[in-house]
């Protein structure tokens, strides 16, 4: 198998080679890593959230996350991991997951600005995955994006409400943004040039477009929408192109990219421990789950 047809479905007991079974693995234990480290930087607002109504809002979106990420394991599972070894590998700082998720969450607009602009990135990156070659993978990604499409639309709905607000609130969106923005186009990855990896993924038919298409095409959904809102960009670069019919827009900083997933973001040490006390608090009940689970089973003979 050196390549894959576009439609065409590998399924776990299907042969497939080493390398193809290896880079799932890697790709979809990291995207399952991020929907559960994901879930931090939000889940520290909800005890603090300005009202019941967006409570119930941010915790329904954090729990979705969850939900993400456990659909997310069950497909690395079928190709012969195991749920708690990747999270040992997580853990011990082998594996990695997305790098969005270790900037700090300054203010309440911040989650409206994840809403809008990070989870509307994962948006346009897991669309074209509910097309990946590989059928669980695929398959868990239209739930997985019919979720994110809410997630994005509570996110612009709590900046508009804001927006619409008063002079501290509107200030409270565009730091927001401006903190934001760089760091969520550097979520498609280093440009496609520096990505080693893209074109043995595209061949196989894992990924369906390139890093920088999928920036490309982010950029272009997201200029009008700040429009709406009344959010300046933080890029003087950013500009129409009536020639390629997009934007042209500026190059982040990837020295910063390289220093945050090589573990020296604001937030990475912060995270990962949290992560670990989280999985240690919790060893009772994975004890108590087996041994319930054991007792059925013995009761079913
Ligand atoms: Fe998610
Ligand atoms: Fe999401």
């Amino acid at each position: 198998m050196a390549s894959t047809a576009v439609g065409e479905r590998v399924e776990p007991r299907d042969p497939m080679p080493d390398g193809y079974r290896s880079t799932l693995i890697r790709q979809i234990s990291q995207h399952a890593h991020s929907e559960i480290i994901g879930m931090q930087p939000e889940g520290s607002w909800l005890t603090r959230a300005p009202s019941l109504r967006r409570k119930a809002i941010l915790m329904a979106k954090v729990q979705d996350e969850a939900g993400h990420g456990i659909y997310l394991y069950s497909a690395a599972e079928t190709l012969g991991v195991d749920r708690s070894e990747l999270t040992a590998k997580l853990i011990a700082g082998q594996q990695k997951y997305s790098s969005i998720f270790n900037y700090p969450t300054l203010s309440f607009a911040d989650v409206g600005v994840i809403g809008w602009l990070v989870d509307g990135a994962a948006i346009c990156n897991q669309v074209p995955l509910c097309r990946s070659s590989y059928g669980p993978y695929a398959r868990a990604m239209i739930r997985v994006c019919k979720e994110e499409s809410f997630h994005q639309r509570q996110g612009f709905e709590l900046l508009l409400t804001m927006m619409r607000g008063t002079d501290a609130q509107r200030a409270m969106v565009q730091d927001a943004v401006d903190r934001w923005w760089w760091p969520t186009l550097m979520m498609f990855g280093p440009p496609d040039d520096q990505s080693p990896n893209t074109e043995q993924s595209m061949a196989w038919g894992i990924k369906r477009h390139t890093n920088d298409e999928l920036r490309q095409r982010f950029v272009d959904m997201t200029v009008p929408q700040a429009e709406v809102l009344g959010v300046h960009l933080p890029d003087p670069d950013l500009a129409w192109n009536e020639g390629r019919g997009c934007y042209d827009f500026g190059a982040p900083d990837w020295s910063e990219f390289f220093a945050v997933i090589g573990g020296n973001g604001p937030c990475n040490a912060e995270r990962l421990a949290t992560r670990k006390a989280a999985h240690d608090d919790g060893a009772w009940v994975r004890e108590a789950a087996l041994a319930h689970a054991r007792r059925i089973a013995g009761e079913d003979r």
